[in-house]
């Protein structure tokens, strides 16, 4: 039995948001101590080879998806799990608090989660100053930077420019997020008028900026076939450099009545996974090559991870799955990846 198999029944008696945080101080302990990464590379037998992509060396395909760590404060910690690279965020320009407690809910029996946090987070400057702290301290990984509007701004595009603005020094790749269903109107950011007027604004400020650095965008699952057609046309069109797909859904349909399904909120882990590479398939079709594809959402085995980049993603993400299965899911990913 693997050691977080252990710890995980103590966990769950836990509040959700206090077994975060209660994780995170372990890693960060261990971390501190020198014992964390040593533990975690004797677990990987052999990782796969790493891809250059958005002229980035990705050691290997896995990386930890946004919301996990969204101030960049546990990110040495993160990165020696063994994942080829982390994405921070989502990140507003202003902190903001996120919505009322509960606002995460496990599912056990789905292996799924139903968050509605709302962007809580510290602001880009603490981000930034995060991120730069680890970059001092010689820190090379991959970080991609997932940026977000505030609830209350009104104006989103100077939102994210000011965070693309604050963020592309220390940031490998920068991800627009239009697609959590928690912050109200955001998703309307997907809509085709929207969406290139957002994504012309930040392309020409990319262009002014003394470090060319990637801009990707994440969607939602729950477009249907000719809105992920006319979306990916607006991200060729404007030639961002990469798609996530996905974020979590809005839909119920893949989950069972278990307490809390009928939470408000975004739909993550294994419920997803359909859904998910559902909308990957159309997504690597449309990106003609032309884009990087990374694939979030519902890969709670080696076999899923597996399938993803099988389906054509470059990059796979993962995050309801280490809360279920551990930094095993890594390990065991990497080692089948390889076979
Ligand atoms: C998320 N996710 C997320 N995505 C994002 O772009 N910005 C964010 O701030 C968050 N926050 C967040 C919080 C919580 C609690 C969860 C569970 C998820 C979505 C996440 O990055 C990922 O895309 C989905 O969860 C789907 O992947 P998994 O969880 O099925 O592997």
């Amino acid at each position: 039995m693997s050691l977080y198999a252990l710890i995980r029944p103590l966990l769950f008696r836990l509040p959700p948001e206090m077994a975060h945080q209660l994780t995170f101080a372990g890693l960060d302990g261990l971390q501190a101590i020198g014992l964390l990464r040593g533990y975690c590379q004797r677990q990987i037998s052999s990782a796969p080879a790493s891809k250059l992509l958005m002229g980035l060396n990705f050691p290997n395909p896995l990386g930890i998806a946004a919301g996990l760590d969204k101030n960049a404060d546990h990110l040495s910690a993160l990165l020696s799990l063994g994942v080829g690279f982390v994405e921070v965020g989502t990140v507003t320009l202003r902190p903001q608090s996120g919505n009322p407690r509960p606002r995460l809910f496990r599912l056990p029996a789905e292996q799924a989660l139903i968050n509605r946090m709302g962007f809580n987070n510290k602001g880009v400057d603490h981000l930034v100053m995060r991120l730069r702290q680890y970059r001092q301290k010689g820190g090379q990984a991959i970080v991609g930077v997932n940026i977000g509007k505030n609830k209350d701004s009104d104006d989103a595009i100077l939102d994210y420019q000011t965070c693309l603005q604050r963020v592309y020094a220390d940031a490998d790749y920068v991800v627009v997020n239009i697609s959590s269903p928690n912050t109200p109107g955001l998703r309307a950011w997907q809509n085709p008028s929207e969406l290139m007027a957002l994504l012309t604004a930040l392309k020409d400020q990319q262009q002014k900026l003394p470090k060319k650095v990637p801009l990707v965008v994440k969607i939602a699952p729950d477009l249907d076939e000719s809105g992920v057609a006319t979306l990916m046309k607006c991200l060729r069109q404007t030639e961002v450099e990469g798609v996530i797909a996905t974020n979590t859904t809005i839909s119920r349909e893949a989950v069972a009545q278990v307490p809390h399904a009928q939470e408000t909120g975004g739909l993550s882990g294994l419920p997803l996974r359909k859904l998910g590479d559902h909308v990957l398939h159309q997504v690597v079709e449309h990106a003609e090559r032309s884009l990087v594809v990374i694939a979030s959402g519902g890969v709670s085995c080696p076999e899923y991870a597996l399938h993803k980049l099988q389906l054509g993603a470059d990059l796979v993400q993962m995050y309801s799955g280490l809360i279920y299965q551990g930094p095993e899911l890594i390990w065991q990913s990497l080692n089948a990846l390889e076979k």
